[in-house]
């Protein structure tokens, strides 16, 4: 018996660049249509290292969405190496932070004023622990002399084992896992450890970036790895597993600028987001799974109510533009301009 369409509670997307200006404007009602909230990601030019900036920038993500939409912007603090504990614990009693953000410093787009040492914020850590703020993490070490394939795995033996051993009480997210090691990591650690899973992970692999010639549009940190990567992170996934759930890491950046000698990371998901993820469910039979994975074990982890509401994909072809327009740029979309083979009704 095949299934031709799915109706699961209203999905959230635990990790969204949203970035600011024209830029949000253009890309927020994408997110908004399909996600009724959504962890936002604090590396903006300045990062939002303040509940006073954090509030800002959500009343300018609320004044920037469509008319009618629904949707609610859960911010996030950018950690850096002078955190102060106190304004992070102050923020999080107000219901500004939803949690905090680590990105070792120099790890991706606008991560240089991020934390050089985990040393230097354990009072931060533990604060977070103390108060049950989620910590979320960009997993890949920094030193250049460490292939970028192994920065995933090698930031999980010797920078993730010791800080979770060191703060066994802390509710962390391995954000974009993309390593059979990383789902290893965060099934041994289960109860007190999640991970998100992008929807590009799941369909490409490295040499998906190479094919044919060199793909930009393909390049995201972490990058893509082999395929034995791809296929445990599409297990995990469809598994069902609490520990597991959805995070697109849609990533905008202007076209030229990621068609360029020295291109920028990231990848633009969210007009085609549920559509991938409903496929890769549907490819390993596991639609079934698909609800928990979406819409409930996110909001589980987190602490949160489920959403009200629900939405409703089919089987039956659709279309995503193949770019969206920023002002005179463009942002070319992945998975754009081509049939999709599911359509959120
Ligand atoms: O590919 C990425 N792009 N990975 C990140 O971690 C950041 C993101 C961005 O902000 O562009
Ligand atoms: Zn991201």
């Amino acid at each position: 018996m095949t299934t031709d369409s799915i109706t699961i509670r209203r999905p959230d997307d635990w990790h969204v660049h949203l970035r600011d200006g024209a830029m949000m404007q253009a890309v927020l009602p994408w997110t908004a249509a399909q996600f009724a909230r959504a962890i936002i990601m604090p590396n903006l030019v300045p990062p939002v290292t303040t509940s006073a900036m954090a509030e800002a920038y959500r009343d300018r993500i609320r004044a920037a969405l469509p008319a009618g939409a629904d949707f609610e912007p859960l911010m996030v603090c950018y950690l850096t190496n002078t955190t102060d504990p106190d304004d992070i614990e102050r923020g999080y009693r107000e219901g500004i932070w939803v949690a905090a953000k680590l990105y070792p410093a120099g790890a991706t787009t606008n991560s240089h004023g991020g934390v050089t040492d985990i040393a230097l914020i354990r009072p931060v850590l533990e604060r977070m622990e103390q108060i049950g703020m989620k910590l979320l993490i960009h997993g890949e070490v920094t030193d250049p002399a460490v292939d970028i394939f192994d920065r995933e795995a090698v930031f999980l033996e010797t920078k993730l084992a010791p800080l979770v051993r060191a703060h066994p009480g802390l509710r962390i997210v391995l954000e974009h896992a993309t390593t059979e090691e990383a789902v290893d990591f965060v099934r041994a650690h289960r109860g007190h450890m999640a991970a998100t899973i992008t929807p590009h992970h799941l369909v490409i692999n490295r040499t998906s970036i190479f094919q044919g010639g060199i793909r930009p549009h393909l390049y995201c940190l972490p990058i893509a790895k082999r395929e034995k990567h791809r296929l445990a992170l599409r297990k995990a996934a469809t598994s069902g597993e609490a520990n597991f759930f959805l995070g697109t890491d849609t990533a905008p950046h202007y076209a030229k600028l990621k068609q360029a000698a020295c291109g920028c990371a990231g990848c633009f998901v969210a007009p085609t987001a549920l559509q991938t993820y409903v496929q890769v469910f549907d490819e390993e039979g596991a639609l079934g799974n698909f609800e928990a994975f979406a819409s409930l074990n996110g909001p589980a982890f987190y602490g949160l109510k489920v959403n009200s509401g629900t939405i409703t994909l089919a089987r039956r072809s659709g279309h995503a533009p193949e770019c969206v327009a920023v002002e005179d740029e463009t942002v070319v979309v992945f998975g754009g301009g081509v049939e999709t083979a599911w359509s959120v009704v």
